[in-house]
């Protein structure tokens, strides 16, 4: 397996690995020690079936089922479509989601260890991703405000997101309701792997921080999302068809441009794993619900 650096403190560009074959636990460990040490791993040239891309998520635990089922594939809930297609005037995907900085599903009951996103269509230009580092990003804050978050919670709410950011969307349903209460996390994390303090913020989804109000919580958000997205943390990623990007939810915070969505289509397929992110204790239940 050849590597190339994506930056100089994170992202990895995998190569000579075909993630449609059966991964030997040998280049397994090797994949994963990368994965835990550069938080961003990318794979170009893929020929992947959506059972080949559960195939290789399923390595790293279970896979998340979404809540938005209107946007799974029927023969494989595990993946989730985004996309602007429509077919029979409907929506095959979602669509302008992600079009904020977020981690993802840390409003879930166990987040996620991390997201394999995959290319399939990709416009001639726009709908890049920009990922940063969340534990370069806690490392460069000063020392004042080091100690400001040392100990501080944050609520993150895919009811208060959805809400402000996807108005168009219909109304989620008392089902979908239950599964996404508010969750409070440590705005300050250990990465289990790799043991590095992690700035665990999600500009997106967090609600407020615990012991403040919405205002003076969006004002420290700011602050704190201004150091976690430099321009001189950000790895850009200009997408090419058979792309697939797998992203540590532990350490990382990623943003999806947008695109011309009227003239041209993006389709991707996006996997999840489904794992206690700070214990490392892949859960069943959460596919299953
Ligand atoms: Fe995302």
């Amino acid at each position: 397996m050849k590597t190339r650096n994506l930056t100089d403190h994170f992202g990895l560009e995998v190569q000579g690995v075909d993630l449609a074959a059966p991964i030997s636990d040998d280049q397994f460990a090797e994949i994963a020690t990368a994965f835990d040490t550069r938080s961003l791993l990318l794979f170009r040239g893929q020929i992947l079936t959506p059972a080949q891309q559960v195939a290789f998520g399923e390595r790293w635990g279970v896979l998340e089922h979404h809540l938005l089922t209107q946007f799974t594939l029927p023969a494989h809930p595990e993946v989730f479509v985004l996309t602007n297609k429509n077919e029979d005037g409907k929506p095959v995907g979602a669509h302008k989601t992600g079009w904020h900085w977020h981690i993802d599903n840390t409003y879930m009951p166990r987040a996620s260890l991390g997201s394999q996103l995959y290319a399939r269509e990709i416009p001639p230009e726009g709908g890049d991703t920009l990922f940063t580092s969340l534990t370069t990003a806690y490392d460069r804050l000063p020392d004042d405000l080091k100690a400001r978050i040392e100990n501080l919670e944050a609520v993150h709410s895919y009811k208060y997101v959805y809400a402000n950011k996807y108005p168009d969307r219909p109304p989620l349903t008392a089902e979908q309701l239950a599964r996404v209460p508010d969750r409070v996390h440590p705005v300050v994390r250990v990465h289990p792997a790799t043991g590095r303090k992690v700035l665990y913020v999600s500009e997106q989804i967090i609600k407020q921080f615990v012991g403040m109000s919405v205002e003076e919580s969006q004002t420290l958000l700011d602050e704190l999302n201004a150091y976690a997205t430099r321009d001189d943390l950000i790895y850009r990623h200009r997408w090419r068809v058979g792309d697939l990007m797998f992203w540590d939810n532990r350490a990382t915070m990623h943003f999806a441009q947008p695109y011309d969505d009227v003239n041209h289509v993006r389709l991707m397929h996006a996997t999840r794993v489904v794992t206690d992110v700070f214990t490392g204790e892949a859960v069943a239940d959460e596919a299953a619900a």
